[in-house]
């Protein structure tokens, strides 16, 4: 393997900046960015496809594991609500030798909304925001400690 590679997971609710983050550090990385909203808009499949966008979490899972292992560094953007994900994430990457960095964007529920509205697509309200809000599991300050600090 050329160097250490590393795996950036961006942890957050819709609108926290995740697709903006990831695309500045695709650049800086540099790294591949694996991103579910343009890959199903680019298939032509429904963004609220939940278990497509499921089956297409996992495929990326895989790819990331490859390039991982091939000295290149990754990014996903899923959001990461569950701590058992993040874990299964950090776990599988260490396992290969790989570096992970969590960046966790942590935004006030009403500025989600501000942007939410600015932006357009895909379509997600207040209401959505309201209802997915309880199954979020931000991380604490321990959880971050067991990743590697951030580059940028
Ligand atoms: N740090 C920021 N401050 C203000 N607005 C931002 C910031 N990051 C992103 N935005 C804007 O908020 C909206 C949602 O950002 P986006 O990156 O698409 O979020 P996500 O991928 O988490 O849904 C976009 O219109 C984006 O331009
Ligand atoms: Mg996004």
């Amino acid at each position: 393997m050329i160097g250490v590679a590393t795996l950036m997971l961006i942890c957050g609710l819709p609108g926290s900046g995740k697709t903006t983050l990831a695309k500045r550090l695709e650049i800086e990385g540099p790294a591949v960015r694996l991103c579910a909203d343009e890959w199903m808009a680019g298939l032509g499949v429904d963004l609220f496809d939940v278990e497509t966008r499921v089956r297409l979490e996992r495929q990326f899972w895989e790819l990331a594991r490859r390039l991982l292992t091939l000295g290149q560094n990754v990014i996903l953007e899923a959001g990461f609500w569950l701590r058992a994900d993040r874990d299964e994430k950090r776990l599988g990457a260490r396992s290969l030798g790989a570096a992970v960095e969590l960046h966790y964007l942590d935004v006030p529920l009403d500025e989600l909304a501000r942007r939410l509205e600015a932006r357009g697509t895909p379509r997600i309200t207040r209401e959505m925001l309201d209802w997915h809000m309880p199954l979020f599991e931000p991380p604490d300050p321990d959880e971050l400690n067991l990743y590697d600090p951030p580059r940028t």
